[in-house]
């Protein structure tokens, strides 16, 4: 199978990513069929991908469970967290590869790759190796022995929940993937990944740096394929504990739909249609600086990304005139080219959707920047700010997952609350003023997930990330993510 116009020392990694980790194996689909990967950057195809379907899906959970009761079951605690700080550490040395793998199949800038996918995938994994030796249950004094019989000694264990099916997005592949890897693995389970069809490379190369880090094998099974078969596959199958999940709304509610057969546990990581708020009183520069970043960071590919901004009446003319300029200044380019600030959208179907709402924004609104594609032969469209929209727009509500930003002026802390609230998700949020009042009063009156004082997105890998409404279910990077991974079990015996 051929590759085509792939840097050569990217060429090993991209052969890899041609087949699938099942139980230790390196497996083409039993079909022998393939899906093709494109490089966004150029609109080529620049390799292929087994497509896996139910028979790999049932091969992966096989070999995930027969690892669960079998080695990975006889690895103590201070081995996992071992053998997590050893995956952390090949993730470093490796990062400079992974970053360029991730930039060639996402059309990430390499600053992005760099400086936010890698490290902060490097992080997680450092904090997760914490925590195997800290995961304990609880002596539970009980109060029933005078009644039945004993004395009793209660306790409570915290078990692995079994088989953990992890489906990934295409925008931050590496992270995404450890996001659920990390916590998973923490935490006893066994797992089978699937990467979007979109962008498999990097996430083989994580696969098989797993191995190296001495994780058994079929720990950590890795399996290719669309969404609609493989994907649902895995979602539906009948041996696995839990799915944890990055990705659209719709999707997650079919994931949610599809668990119900065996009652899996479910975590939904989903939209967003984030409000960035600054008021008269802040530090214009920063915030106009901070909005660019938040929508037009990722090529507005994020989940988190501050979609609609909210000025209040005083500073609009000055932001709306900040923002245009840096979204016309921002250099659109090919993700492999350093220079690049802003890279392609994923795909040639993605980039008319957001054209599409790039045109009804010129219809309910008005363009300020922007509007349009970009560059040639990739999937490259502008940075577009978009005003003056009718109040009921789509623009507004609907999550565009590209560099298209509202602004809409407002006067009240009151009137700007509503708007910010009025909208199905709650994921993120940004507050810009120095008034110290309207700081705490805005950040416990807001339904999101996460609140951004005078700071857009800043994310850690010891904060709870996840999402109010249909945001999402569960947090991740966090201890209280532990819990979505384990089983609480009581013990009661009569002494
Ligand atoms: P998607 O949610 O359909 O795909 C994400 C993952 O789910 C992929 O691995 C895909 O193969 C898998 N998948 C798709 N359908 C499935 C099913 N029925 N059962 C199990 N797995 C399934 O997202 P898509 O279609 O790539 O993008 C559509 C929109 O989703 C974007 O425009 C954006 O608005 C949103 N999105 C949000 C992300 C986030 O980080 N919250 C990431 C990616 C997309
Ligand atoms: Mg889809």
């Amino acid at each position: 199978m051929t590759i085509i116009d792939v840097p050569e020392d990217l060429r090993a990694p991209v052969t890899l990513a041609q087949k699938m980790l099942i139980g230790g194996e390196w497996v083409d689909a039993v079909s022998g069929e393939t899906l093709d990967v494109f490089n966004p950057s150029t609109g080529q195809v620049l390799s292929t991908q087994s497509a896996g379907g139910p028979a790999e899906v049932d091969r992966a959970v096989a070999a995930a469970r027969a690892a669960l009761t079998g080695p990975w079951s006889q690895v103590t605690p201070m081995q996992r967290g071992r053998m997590l700080t050893k995956l952390a550490e090949l993730v470093e040395q490796n990062s400079e590869q992974l970053a360029q793998l991730e930039s060639l199949d996402v059309g990430m800038p390499m600053m992005e790759a760099r400086y936010i996918d890698l490290p902060f995938s490097i992080d997680i994994l450092h904090y997760y190796a914490g925590w195997p030796t800290k995961i304990t249950g609880d002596t539970i004094p009980v109060s029933f022995p005078h009644n039945f019989g004993g004395p009793y000694h209660a306790y409570t264990r915290r078990e692995p929940v079994g088989v953990v099916a992890a489906i990934i997005p295409w925008n931050l592949p590496v992270m995404m993937a450890v996001k659920k890897l990390a916590p998973a693995l923490a935490t006893g389970n066994t797992m089978v990944i699937k990467p979007a069809e979109q962008t498999p490379l990097a996430i083989a190369r994580l696969a098989e740096l797993v191995l190296e880090a001495g994780i058994p094998e079929g720990v950590v099974n890795y399996v290719t394929g669309l969404g609609e078969t493989a994907g649902v596959a895995l979602v539906e199958h009948p041996d696995v504990n839990k799915v944890t999940f990055t990705g659209s709304v719709d999707t997650g509610k079919a994931i949610a739909r599809a668990a119900t057969g065996n009652l899996k546990r479910v975590s939904l990581e989903l939209g967003g249609k984030s409000p960035h708020i600054i008021f008269d009183d802040a530090d214009l520069e920063s915030a106009v600086f901070a909005a660019g970043m938040a929508i037009f960071g990722g090529a507005g590919e994020s989940c988190i990304a501050g979609s609609r901004l909210y000025v209040q009446r005083g500073a609009y003319e000055t932001v709306l005139e900040g923002i245009a300029a840096r979204a016309n200044s921002i250099k659109v380019g090919p993700g492999l080219d350093d220079s690049s600030e802003m890279g392609p959208l994923i795909s040639a179907e993605h980039r008319e959707k957001v054209l599409s709402y790039m045109d009804l924004g010129r219809q309910d609104g008005r363009v300020v920047a922007g509007g349009g594609t970009a560059g040639e032969g990739g999937y490259f469209v502008e940075p577009t700010v978009l005003t003056d929209l009718d109040p009921t727009s789509r623009v507004l509500r609907e999550e565009i997952f590209g560099p298209v930003l509202s602004v809409v002026p407002f006067d009240t802390e009151e009137e700007v609350t509503a708007l910010a609230n009025d909208t199905d998700f709650g994921l993120g949020a940004g507050v810009w003023t120095k008034d110290v009042g309207r700081v705490h009063r805005m950040a416990a009156a807001i339904e999101s997930g996460q609140v951004w004082v005078n700071c857009y997105q800043p994310v850690d890998a010891a904060l709870p990330f996840g999402g109010y409404k249909q945001s999402g279910w569960g947090r991740e990077t966090c201890k209280e993510n532990l819990d979505e991974y384990l089983e609480l079990k009581t013990v009661v015996v009569q002494l």
